[in-house]
């Protein structure tokens, strides 16, 4: 049919995000444990592209290029350029419009290849940055990286791409108990200084299976959880929650008193936000996740190698969505995590 992307449930399908690579230069403690796993395997640039061209054409119109680490991949600049030259397929009533709007693109970095990046991915066309910082401070960043002298870098690549245009630049931090969760305070006054969106994000099983020392394998009372920073950022400056930007938004937003910084808290674990999910995923060997919780690689890339027309690709990503999971079912009995990693699936 003509129609947009839907799922079973009804929810429209208009946010893609690509593992463009799953390799990457961090080995952080929560999520690459230590390398068990590991595919290295990615495809030509011009296969993720047509792969990217065919959901477009079912009404995608937000592209997010993570990883792994997607600025490793020779030839990504090029890569946001031919993503540029696409066009929206389905007006917000539904109708098709074969010179649609461009695409909202973004990516997803750790920051440590940044500063020399950012001007060329926003000349390319790049839209939106975010860059993973879980620490404010040297130390505290390199005990969980288990990368020495980086920090200095996502500092430098986060003041490149808002320079770059690339603004606001949204900051993630995973909240760690006992890593990072003493800097909660420090994340806001960073955010109300540099001008960027800090975003805290409850931590997910999705971790490497690992018995590694270092290796911090997930549990609940591992998680920090929207409540508790809510209640710690009151104690330090009173928030004022902000209206959401859109129903499928993962974060709920704040501003303090003075409107001075945003923070957004996205809780997958203690407020789960399936129910308006919009968002569907490629791993970086081309097959499809339905949902991050996933158990079933859906092979995209098996059929594009067979040969398969765009016709035939088309119809086979309708499917597969009409198999898109309700929801996930972190922390309930039964509970198993997804056979791959967040390397491989994409954050
Ligand atoms: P924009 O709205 O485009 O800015 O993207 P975003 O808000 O989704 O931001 P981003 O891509 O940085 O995602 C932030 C984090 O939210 C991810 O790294 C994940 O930890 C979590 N997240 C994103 N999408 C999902 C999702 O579909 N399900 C769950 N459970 N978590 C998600
Ligand atoms: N839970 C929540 N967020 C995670 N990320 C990686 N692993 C997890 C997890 N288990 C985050 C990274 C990065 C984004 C891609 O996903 O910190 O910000
Ligand atoms: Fe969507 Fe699955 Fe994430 Fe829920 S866990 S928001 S259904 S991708």
């Amino acid at each position: 049919g003509e129609d947009r992307l839907r799922d079973s449930f009804g929810r429209a399908i208009t946010d893609l995000r690509v593992s463009v690579t799953d390799r990457c230069n961090y080995r952080c403690v929560y999520c690459r444990t230590g390398n068990e796993g590991a595919l290295y395997t990615e495809l030509a640039s011009r296969d993720y592209l047509r792969m990217i061209r065919l959901f477009v054409s079912l009404g995608v119109e937000k592209i997010r290029l993570t990883g792994g680490e997607p600025l490793l991949r020779a030839g990504l600049v090029e890569m946001v350029e031919e993503i540029a030259g696409m066009r929206t397929a389905f007006a917000p009533d539904g109708s098709r419009t074969p010179n649609g709007a461009p695409l909202d693109i973004a990516l997803t970095t750790n920051g440590h290849l940044l500063e020399g990046l950012a001007a060329p991915l926003k000349a390319a066309g790049l839209n939106r940055i975010t860059v993973s910082m879980d620490a404010v401070d040297s130390e505290t960043f390199t005990a969980i990286t288990r990368v020495p002298r980086s920090f200095d870098r996502v500092l430098a690549g986060i003041r490149a791409a808002t320079a770059a245009g690339l603004g606001p630049v949204k900051v993630n931090c995973v909240l760690l108990r006992g890593f990072n969760d003493h800097q909660i305070e420090q994340f806001a006054e960073f955010s109300r200084r540099e001008g960027v969106i800090m975003r805290f994000i409850e931590w997910m099983p999705l971790e490497e299976a690992s018995d590694a020392p270092g290796a911090r394998n997930w549990n609940k009372e591992t998680v920090v959880t929207l409540d508790e920073i809510v209640a710690r950022l009151n104690a330090w400056r009173p928030l004022v929650p902000l209206p959401a930007n859109a129903a499928s938004e993962t974060a709920r937003r704040y501003t303090f008193d003075d409107g001075v910084g945003e923070i957004g808290i996205i809780a997958p674990v203690s407020r789960p936000f399936c129910g308006h999910c919009s968002r569907i995923r490629l791993t970086s060997d081309g097959k499809i996740r339905t949902c991050l919780f996933s158990q079933t690689d859906h092979d995209l890339e098996g059929r594009m190698a067979r040969g398969a027309s765009d016709a035939e690709l088309v119809a086979y990503i309708r499917q597969v969505v009409m198999r898109k999971e309700a929801r996930h079912h972190i922390g309930e009995a039964g509970f198993e995590k997804p056979s791959r990693s967040m390397v491989h699936i994409g954050g």
